[in-house]
């Protein structure tokens, strides 16, 4: 049989508008969290996820899915916050690169000397089997590279996004909201990130360990750096989008 590919929604906004779209649906349920709708588009074996938010949700719904379904390839989709001021709301960014931007170590303060987040060093808990608190390798940032053929069908049908422009770009995740401009800046200026969100780069390091093909696509729906207020229609446009990504992959294989 033909391996399905799978496309991944944190919440119910950012799965369902593409679950409807499927034909032949099965739905299948795992823990209280994790969704899978199980059917065709265009005759092709295509299965929706409902992941739930995070990071930790994120990796074990990926996991599960590759090991339930075996997927072709892995497609984790929705909405973020930008970081880049010259893009807008209901841009989409393709995620060329996702990083883990929760991964920190603090540098070495005694009681009394504060709390110094810009001193905070990238920390990288894939470099080594050892502890990652005092293996000077572990002090690196960790980028997941988008897959390549999934990256060319998605820049093979960005004229079907209307409401905004779709870039290649660096998403970066973690369970956390910034709404600090500077903070912001701090991270754009770190690690390059396009877009902020909490899922992505979970889902990319277990593709990676699975070695499936993996590309984030994200809509921004907020965007601090430039007064870009959130939208939450952002979540559907998105969920259009990637529909065109899926088919064109498809024709492609
Ligand atoms: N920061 C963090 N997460 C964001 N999301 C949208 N915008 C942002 C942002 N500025 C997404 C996350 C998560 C949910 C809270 O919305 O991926 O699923």
């Amino acid at each position: 049989p033909q391996r399905p590919i799978l496309i991944q929604g944190p919440m119910p906004i950012e799965a369902e508008k593409f679950a409807e779209r499927l034909e032949n649906v099965k739905v299948e349920e795992a823990g209280s969290t994790f969704e899978f709708y199980i059917g065709t588009v265009e005759g092709y074996p295509v299965i929706v996820t409902k992941t739930g938010k995070g990071m930790a949700n994120t990796g074990a719904a990926t996991a599960l899915a590759i090991e339930k379904y075996n997927p072709a390839a892995i497609i984790n989709q929705g909405t973020s916050g930008g970081h880049d001021p010259a893009l807008n709301v209901f841009d989409i960014v393709l995620g060329e690169r996702s990083v883990n931007i929760g991964a920190l170590k603090t540098g070495d303060l005694a009681k009394g000397e504060g709390i110094e987040p810009t001193e905070w060093k990238p920390m990288d808990l894939m470099a080594s089997e050892g502890s990652a608190g005092e293996d000077p390798d572990a002090e690196n940032i960790r980028y997941y590279e988008g897959d390549k053929e999934l990256l060319a069908a998605a820049n093979a049908v960005k004229d079907t996004h209307t409401k905004g422009k779709v870039v290649e770009g660096t998403i970066g995740s973690a369970d956390f909201w910034n709404n600090e401009v500077d903070r912001i800046n701090w991270i754009h200026e770190k690690y390059g990130t396009s877009v902020e969100e909490m899922e992505t780069a979970s889902a990319a390091q277990i593709s990676a360990a699975y070695d499936i093909p993996f590309l984030g696509i994200r809509i921004l729906s907020n965007n601090k750096t430039n007064d870009g207020a959130y939208n939450p229609d952002t979540a559907a446009a998105n969920q259009d989008y990637v529909f065109e990504v899926v088919k064109e992959y498809i024709s492609s294989l």
